[in-house]
């Protein structure tokens, strides 16, 4: 099979999805709030079609495409941060092109999701770092606007170069990826040693390496956690992995627990009040970012 590098992938292999949102959707039906009965479908949202087969569809290329080789290309390409350079607050208004029309359950943009996100955060008391994370955990996403196919900066995330969790979600797809059958990659450590800690192991190519890098030095290690391990619903929802961890990998894993329910959970069509909320959020920024942040 040729390098994904060098194959030219269709309007519909980059964009399976309708909507960004219909990924994050998807993992909240799987994981749905403890005691409470799962949303079905017909409640989410009111498509003719089930959002099912795009979804399936979105996996299917994901697994077959994320490949080893795939990610150190696009870590080569983004982790440079040679594409733009803007203030914060402008870097909201350009991961918000990124509108989602085919929604019918909610107008919220990608901000509101990221505010609300944050607004739980601060409500339950938690320290003002991980608020931040709210607010910017997502900011990432911009990757989409570089052209990235969708499959490449949302889904679950997992490890490359070694073998796959049958935990990771249509573990079936896997089998289409070339790393599947290649006996560099194909064992339970692959490429890497037994308890080498998750900061050795490359992950898939998505939106929660590119903030965690963009934000990296910034804010205290476990919100870090938060934002690099967000989508890696195999490690902290399934316990999977185990071999690849360190004990500092253990010791972060309550916070990306501790932060997943606020992503999930925290969706509400009532849009917060950004006016009242500014001043807050403005101090906060430039209390832990830079000016300017680089993408
Ligand atoms: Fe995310
Ligand atoms: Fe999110």
């Amino acid at each position: 099979m040729s390098a994904p590098q060098h194959h030219q992938f269709s309007e519909k292999e980059i964009n399976p999805l309708e909507s960004l949102d219909q990924w994050e959707e998807a993992v909240l039906e799987r994981y749905p709030v403890a005691g409470e009965p799962a949303k079905t479908k017909e409640e989410f949202r009111n498509y003719e079609e089930p959002g099912r087969d795009t979804v399936r569809e979105f996996y299917r290329l994901n697994h077959t495409y994320q490949t080893h080789a795939f990610v150190k290309e696009k870590q080569a390409e983004y982790l440079k941060f040679d594409k733009k350079q803007m203030p914060v607050w402008e870097a909201f208004q350009f991961l918000n092109q990124l509108v989602d029309d085919s929604d019918p359950d909610t107008d919220l943009d990608q901000f509101q999701h990221l505010l609300q996100t944050s607004e739980a955060i601060r409500a339950d008391g938690h320290p003002d770092w991980m608020v931040l994370v709210g607010l910017m955990h997502d900011m990432g996403k911009v990757l989409c606007l570089f052209g990235e196919p969708q499959w490449a900066v949302v889904g679950d995330t997992f490890p490359v170069g070694c073998a796959y969790s049958n935990k990771v979600v249509y573990p079936e797809y896997f089998a289409n990826n070339p790393d599947y059958t290649d006996e560099k990659f194909n064992t339970p450590l692959g490429v890497y040693e037994k308890g080498c800690g998750l900061r050795n192991v490359d992950m898939s190519w998505g939106h929660d390496e590119y903030v965690y890098q963009m934000l990296k030095g910034h804010i205290p290690e476990e919100g870090l956690y938060m934002l690099r391990y967000h989508s890696f619903y195999a490690w902290h929802r399934e316990g999977e992995y185990e071999y690849l961890l360190d004990d500092h990998d253990r010791k972060m894993l309550p916070w990306v627990k501790l932060f997943n329910p606020y992503d999930l959970y925290s969706k509400n069509p009532v849009p917060p009040n950004w006016a009242e909320l500014k001043p807050y959020y403005e101090a906060l920024v430039a209390k832990y970012l830079p000016d300017t942040i680089r993408f």
